[in-house]
């Protein structure tokens, strides 16, 4: 990839040691406007090292470098030095990237040989995939697609919570009042209200809470019934869920849930023993951890019982002899910030040295905006739902711009579920942030259909054209402001990836998106594309094509669709 950004940080580089290539790269700016330049370099942290002010600096630095090649021109102007590049030559660089990588552009080899584990959605059994959970689903999907972008062996794994005293809890709830018929007929939501009854049950009669411990111990000693009466609620829960990956176009190489360590839990504590690490605390037993100012992490109970960290250690430890992972990234709510703080020191206290690529993925709460959304019974909103609703109502709108438009079942399939999931990934991870749907789904904020629909328009006209597109164009006719400002969104586009990846943020792509759709919209209502003269719309039809693909491989990077028509 021919990068401008890198071409000048070699330049820059010959004159100043004190920076590596990367540093100086990553300092190097966009000038706020063109007159100024296509790039600048600004000098104000090198004041300290070489004991002048900014701007001096900035006349000997333009003074000293030549402008040649891709370099057109280099000019001082206060603490920065400004750097204009040949126009012409990135239009081709880019275009031909683009166009011969197709559906490759943006891709690397990067994460070659290494091992990246991607652990998110884990819902509850027995309990509602609800709103909240999109979050960690859509953040994962996305992160496994990014990292998979770059080379590395990406592993899915969905942590279902299928285990713990919850289910002793449902047992008895279910042997009171259950009916089978209706549990299979509205799994979760039936599920859930024996769940809740039990607990309105227990505050009257807390005997329940022993019964349902009684039966946890039951499961975890493999009992038929408990066993039995377990497997069912989970096919069944996992049923539903299905349903809503379906929607989302989601898949897990691994559903190796909480049950999965039931056996692997022993072999943990007697480590946690062996390394002198377990302290008895009323009938409890814990690994304290005064020292590093956090709550103790309780392994089990006083019924012996095992907890949600002893699964979380288990299952790390059997992850890392599975599949020795050089990475394992948990997408899980910021609300859990304590519990991996925990287990993460429990397992470098083990004497893990990998203990280091734990690495806990948070994110903030989604809140709904009054009246947003219809829920069934109780006040919980089921993801599928809300996902129909999406899809429903985008329906309308697709329909209510064109009334004839076809194939709208299927479009406004990819374009509703697209603007939930394009919306969950259009603020950094941490924020909380109030889901609205005018804000979803419109067509010309900074939303999915938005950038759906600007990849449609580049169909469009690709198809109006009626003609290959070709590289053998004249580039010097795309270097007009409107152009470069395109070319340059799209030279960014790895760039972007990779910043992503390090920070585990798919919000830079999804801002990445929406920066090269309103370049291109800009672009596009001010330089009519279908044209008479031949050369001119040969070029500008390839600058649309190179805008397609990459918004095309943008997308599916969030985990989205590109439809060809809206
Ligand atoms: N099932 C949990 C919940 O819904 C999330 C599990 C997160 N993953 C983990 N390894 N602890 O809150």
């Amino acid at each position: 990839m021919q990068d401008f950004k890198q071409v000048i940080a070699n330049c820059l580089k010959e004159k100043i040691e004190d920076l590596s290539v990367e540093e100086i790269k990553a300092l190097l700016e966009v000038p706020p406007n063109k007159e100024m330049g296509d790039y600048a370099f600004p000098c104000f942290r090198l004041a300290k090292v070489f004991r002048k002010a900014p701007n001096m600096i900035a006349n000997e630095l333009s003074e000293s470098i030549e402008a040649k090649g891709e370099i057109t021109k280099v000019a001082p102007l206060g603490g920065y030095v400004n750097f204009f590049v040949n126009k012409s030559q990135l239009a081709e660089s880019v275009i031909r990237n683009v166009l011969t990588q197709k559906e490759n552009y943006g891709r690397s080899e990067m994460g070659k040989d290494q091992t990246v584990i991607v652990e998110y959605s884990s819902p509850n059994i027995a309990k509602p995939f609800h709103i909240g959970h999109i979050r960690t689903t859509v953040i994962g999907n996305s992160l496994y697609k990014i990292y998979e972008s770059q080379g590395y062996k990406t592993i899915r794994i969905n942590h279902l919570g299928d285990y713990g005293t919850q289910f002793g809890k449902l047992i008895v709830a279910f042997k009171k009042w259950g009916d089978k018929a209706l549990v299979e007929a509205n799994p979760i939501p039936e599920l859930l209200k024996l769940y809740i009854k039990f607990h309105d049950e227990a505050e009257k009669y807390p005997e329940m809470e022993d019964e349902a411990r009684a039966w946890f111990t039951k499961l975890e000693n493999k009992d038929e019934e408990a066993t039995e009466l377990w497997q069912w609620f989970r096919d069944e829960s996992l049923k539903e869920f299905s349903r809503v990956y379906d929607l989302l176009d989601i898949e897990f190489d691994s559903l190796a849930g909480e049950s999965f360590y039931s056996d692997k839990m022993g072999r943990v504590i007697e480590m946690l023993e062996e390394k002198n690490l377990l302290q008895e605390s009323k009938g409890a037993r814990i690994v304290d951890l005064e020292e590093y100012k956090m709550p103790p992490a309780l392994i089990t109970k006083n019924d012996g019982s095992t907890l949600y960290m002893t699964r979380d250690l288990a299952a790390a430890i059997y992850r890392k002899e599975t599949y020795d992972f050089d990475k394992c990234v948990y997408v899980v709510g910021s609300q859990q910030n304590l519990h991996f703080q925990q287990w993460f020191k429990v397992i470098e206290l083990m004497g893990f040295e990998w203990a280091k690529d734990l690495v806990h993925v948070g994110f903030g709460m989604v809140a709904l905006e009054e009246g947003t959304m219809s829920t069934r019974k109780g006040r919980v909103v089921f993801l599928e739902d809300a996902l129909n609703q999406a899809i429903e109502k985008t329906k309308d709108i697709i329909l209510s711009k064109n009334p004839n438009a076809k194939n709208v079942e299927e479009i406004a399939k990819q374009v509703g579920v697209g603007a939930v999931v394009f919306q969950e990934l259009s603020n950094s991870r941490i924020k909380d942030y109030t889901f609205s749907w005018d804000k979803t789904l419109s067509f010309d904020g900074e939303t999915g259909p938005y950038v759906q629909y600007t990849h449609a328009r580049c169909c469009a006209v690709l198809r109006k054209a009626e003609q290959e597109v070709t590289t053998d164009i004249n580039y010097d006719l795309l270097t007009n402001e409107d152009s470069t400002e395109v070319l340059k969104v799209i030279a960014s586009f790895n760039k972007n990836i990779v910043l992503a990846l390090n920070k585990n943020e798919p919000h830079i792509v999804t801002r990445f998106i929406l920066d090269l759709a309103q370049a291109f919209n800009k672009f596009y209502h001010d330089n009519p594309i279908l044209v008479d003269d031949v050369e001119l719309k040969n070029a500008r039809l390839a600058l649309v094509e190179a805008t397609r693909q990459s918004l095309e491989n943008g997308l599916k990077l969030l985990g989205m669709h590109a439809p060809t028509r809206m």
